[in-house]
């Protein structure tokens, strides 16, 4: 038996700073959605004699990760495994690495999200083990990727509301492929107290976005300045609604109005920035309209 999922990429619509906490993290206030394009990840039996989990790496980043050892994906099998205890059958996880790492798209969390579910069910280990308390010890971002809807986090990142009503969204990713050491970014922020984002709602989202920000996005753009070129020419294309950088970058995204204008956008930017990354792709939608989709 193999079982396998994507693992989508987080893009941070709007990523507000409203303090600092006294656990080394900031207070967020965020928009965040997840995409249909994503790390690829599958479990299937293991061999004993490699141990309990064996992960192995494949697709375009791989060569960018550090340690497997040290992985999130292997890190939250060990977790996982440790909460259940007793035995359990050895498991082989396979990442394909699609996503460029440091990037801002979540996608660590994501590859760890994506396994704890799959392991659940290869494991069968039903409502035994409390996912969401595992995904939290693993990082900030990581309890939002498990939930993988429309949301806004607040906190760590962690007190998470589903958002109803947002529907499925064109988008286009780009990055310069400069990782980016979101600590860092943290640690260089001057302005640690700003403004909540404001309500936000299906009927007014995108308008709602144009006027919250991405609180990160000067500070990254001051150490890698290709940022300001990124989001240019994702705002100069036609049909775009929104450029802004996701997470503490250096990816970027648009939002457009249609799949025409995003995969144009996404063909027009691969021609004129060869050595970028930039794929089109759309989000996923809040559960009932994705139902009703
Ligand atoms: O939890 P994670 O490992 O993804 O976070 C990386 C770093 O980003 C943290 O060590 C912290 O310095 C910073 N961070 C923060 N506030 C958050 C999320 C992350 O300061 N809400």
């Amino acid at each position: 038996m193999t079982l396998s999922a994507t693992a989508p990429a987080k893009v941070n619509l709007a990523l507000h700073v409203t303090g600092e906490r006294d656990d080394g993290y900031h207070d967020l206030d965020t928009i965040a959605v997840f995409t249909g394009f994503g790390d690829q990840v599958s479990v299937t039996a293991g061999d004993r004699h490699a141990g309990l989990v064996a992960v192995e790496t494949g697709g375009p980043f791989a060569g960018d990760l550090g340690s497997i050892e040290d992985n999130l994906v292997s890190v939250a099998a060990r977790m996982l495994a440790k909460a259940r205890g007793g035995e359990l059958p050895p498991v082989r996880i396979v990442l394909d690495k699609r996503l460029p790492v440091a990037s801002g798209l979540g996608g660590g969390s994501a590859d760890a999200a994506a396994v704890l579910k799959l392991l659940a069910r290869f494991w069968r280990l039903g409502e035994r083990v409390d996912l969401a308390s595992i995904a939290g010890r693993l990082g900030a971002d990581v309890p939002m990727c498990l939930r993988g809807v429309p949301l806004r986090a607040r906190g760590r990142g962690d007190e998470i509301a589903p958002l109803d009503g947002v529907p499925a969204l064109w988008l286009v990713l780009a990055s310069p492929l400069v990782g980016v050491d979101t600590g860092e970014i943290f640690t260089r922020l001057e302005n640690k107290a700003n403004a909540p984002i404001g309500p936000v709602g299906a009927a007014n989202f995108v308008e709602a976005l144009a006027h919250a920000r991405n609180d990160l996005q000067a500070v990254t753009a001051h150490l890698v300045p290709q940022i300001e070129a990124v989001v240019a020419a994702l705002a100069g294309q036609p049909g775009c609604e929104l450029a802004r950088m996701s997470g503490s970058g250096a990816a970027c995204f648009g939002l457009f109005s249609s799949e025409r204008a995003a995969q144009a956008a996404a063909a027009r930017i691969e021609v004129d920035h060869a050595h970028w990354w930039c794929v089109a792709t759309s989000t996923i939608a809040s559960p009932a309209l994705a139902g009703a989709a």
